[in-house]
């Protein structure tokens, strides 16, 4: 499936708590890429890696050193540091950057346990998605760009809700203690890498109306200044602090509404510049309107961004600003690997 590989090797890294939405994410930055992401071929069918001509995605949970019966037998969550072989994920994700194959562990979701290896080749753009992969300062050093998504607790829990109760039947009391038991793990571990990202989308419950539900979102991107690999993307004049309600004649918006906000702050005392979205969309073909406004958003032609939206459209938050600045990390990793190859990346329709 995986084209020769010439050049340099970017590597990406996304981090969130499980159940977050970086599949879905992943799935919106592998096709501004094209190709259709696969499993390597021929090999184990439950393994986590994705596959495509520019990308290969690896699950660091590959990286367990212990397994669910010895997490059992230690007392320790899947997020716990223990459970963790950072030193093989350091040498392994440096290796694919220097151009070598790695033979990679496998996590086997369904039996706990580990499985024989895959021998996964270095790609053009290589992302670690998982718990930890900023965590050790090793492999953290090897990121080119690092992505974090920060689902508030609000959210998570009706994310959760509708995927674990209404899709895999469990009760809405072992949803609320299996959160509740990753809860002190999470904080410890997982919440602080935020700090190391380079963007971070921020989801949250609106504020334009009560809404306990969960379903009406307000989403951040959050986005460092002054890095040399990526300009962040700003609403009308950049630096300004700026409110925008784009309802009325050419946005369709049924209540409670859609409203932006771009502005400075900061983040873990560095100068970042946020980008928020609140509401969704009614008509997703309108988006177009929104993204005429928005600029440095790496786009290569007058509406990717919507182009790219309607595509995926039957991917969870694509009427919302979760899937809108999905989609604008993609491009902006696009604009990474860019400028560090110094190649060109042929847009894909
Ligand atoms: P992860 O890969 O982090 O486990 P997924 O991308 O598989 O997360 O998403 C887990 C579930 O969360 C999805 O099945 C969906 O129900 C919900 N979800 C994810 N992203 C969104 C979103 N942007 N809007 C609404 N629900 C979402
Ligand atoms: C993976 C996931 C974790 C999840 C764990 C399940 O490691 O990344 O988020 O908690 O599997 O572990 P368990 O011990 O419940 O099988």
């Amino acid at each position: 499936v995986q084209a020769a590989k010439d050049g340099k090797t970017v590597v990406i890294g996304l981090a969130a708590d499980s159940g977050c939405g970086k599949s879905t994410f992943m799935r919106r930055m592998t096709s501004i890429f094209g190709g259709s992401a696969k499993p390597p071929a021929g090999g184990n069918p439950d393994s986590n890696t994705l596959i495509s001509d520019m990308t290969t995605v690896i699950c660091l949970d590959d990286y367990h050193c212990l397994d669910r019966k010895g997490r059992a037998e230690k007392g320790v969550t899947a997020l716990a540091p223990e459970a963790q072989n950072f030193d093989l994920m350091y040498e392994q994700v440096k290796a694919m950057k220097e151009g070598k194959a790695a033979d990679k562990p496998i996590y086997n979701h369904v039996t706990g346990a580990l499985d024989a290896p895959e021998k996964i080749e270095s790609p053009n753009i290589l992302v670690i998605e998982g718990l930890h992969p900023f965590y050790d300062e090793r492999v953290r050093d090897l990121l080119d760009f690092k992505v974090y998504l920060d689902i508030s607790d609000e959210i998570k829990f009706a994310w959760k809700i509708q995927r674990d109760m209404a899709e895999r039947g469990h009760s809405l009391d072992s949803i609320k203690k299996s959160i509740e038991a990753r809860k002190p793990d999470f904080d410890a571990y997982i919440d602080p890498q935020k700090k190391h990202a380079d963007m971070i989308i921020q989801v949250l419950p609106t504020q334009l109306v009560p809404d306990d539900e969960g379903k009406i979102l307000r989403v951040r991107l959050i986005q460092k200044e002054g890095k040399k690999l990526f300009d962040p993307v700003y609403l009308f004049d950049e630096g300004s602090t700026i409110s925008w309600i784009p309802c009325g004649r050419k946005l369709t918006c049924s209540f409670p509404g859609i409203k932006f906000y771009y502005g400075p702050d900061t983040w873990y005392g560095e100068d970042v510049s946020v980008l928020e979205m609140d509401g969704q969309f009614d008509k997703l073909e309108e988006l177009i309107y929104v993204e005429s406004h928005l600029s440095n958003t790496s786009a290569k032609f007058y509406g990717e961004i919507t182009q790219q939206m309607l595509k995926n459209s039957s991917f969870p938050g694509s009427n919302n600003g979760t899937g809108l600045l999905q989609t604008i990390i993609g491009l902006k990793v696009r604009e990474v690997y860019e400028r560090i190859t110094e190649k060109e990346v042929v847009p894909v329709s």
